[in-house]
């Protein structure tokens, strides 16, 4: 099994239509960010949290209108090339609860064929998810595209953006769940880690988070 180093990550971000999305390119950056302090912050390999942050989303360079086929088309984009590990968190990122693999891949609009779905959950529930995976669940939840979060707001805009639906609770539930694991593990706050995200707040007014 390869390793995907940090040069090649950045060059499958820059080799796709990723470059051309700055937000997507600012996201995927500022999430690489916060699991490498978070990783290094749990003693663990931040390199390797900073290389899986980096790339969680690299399968939206396939993605036409079905947001939800990135996590397939991410982890086929690396696995093919031989980056076990790191298709791995492409396929991992966007479940906080194993409740919540039917829901989203049933999900009307989801786009999966039945036999992508019965691969997912399958890979799903042989798993358990480790403290990377988690990590990046986290990260993904505090890298934003103007810079770096809490999980609170950027929940929070995204429910002003898309609406509630039937997995908004046990999604919420289940990335605070993480946070507190990680939190537990810590034994303070995530936040005190990250000084920068009381800038952020300081220099944003509330209309530019929160269409008024
Ligand atoms: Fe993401």
């Amino acid at each position: 099994m390869k390793n995907l180093t940090i040069e090649k990550a950045y060059a499958f971000l820059e080799n796709n239509s990723l470059k051309d999305n700055d937000q997507l390119m600012k996201h995927s950056i500022n999430v690489a960010i916060v699991a490498e302090r978070i990783a290094d912050e749990l003693g663990l390999n931040g390199k390797k949290a900073y290389v899986l942050g980096l790339i969680h989303d690299i399968g939206k360079k396939h993605e036409t209108k079905v947001e939800m086929r990135h996590i397939l088309d991410g982890y086929n984009f690396l696995y093919n090339l031989g980056y076990e590990n790191e298709a791995r968190v492409c396929l991992t990122h966007s479940f906080y609860d194993k409740k919540l693999v039917k829901k989203i891949l049933y999900n009307k609009g989801a786009g999966f064929t039945r036999d992508e779905i019965r691969f997912i959950i399958s890979y799903i529930n042989k798993r358990e998810f480790d403290m990377y995976d988690k990590i990046v669940q986290l990260a993904d939840n505090m890298g934003g595209t103007n810079g770096i979060m809490t999980v609170e707001r950027k929940r929070m805009e995204i429910i002003l953006k898309e609406g509630i639906s039937d997995v908004t609770e046990v999604s919420l539930r289940g990335i605070f769940n993480i946070q507190n694991e990680i939190e537990l593990k810590l034994n303070h706050s995530v936040y005190k880690a990250f000084p920068e995200i009381i800038d952020n707040i300081n220099k944003t007014l509330i209309k530019d988070v929160i269409k008024m």
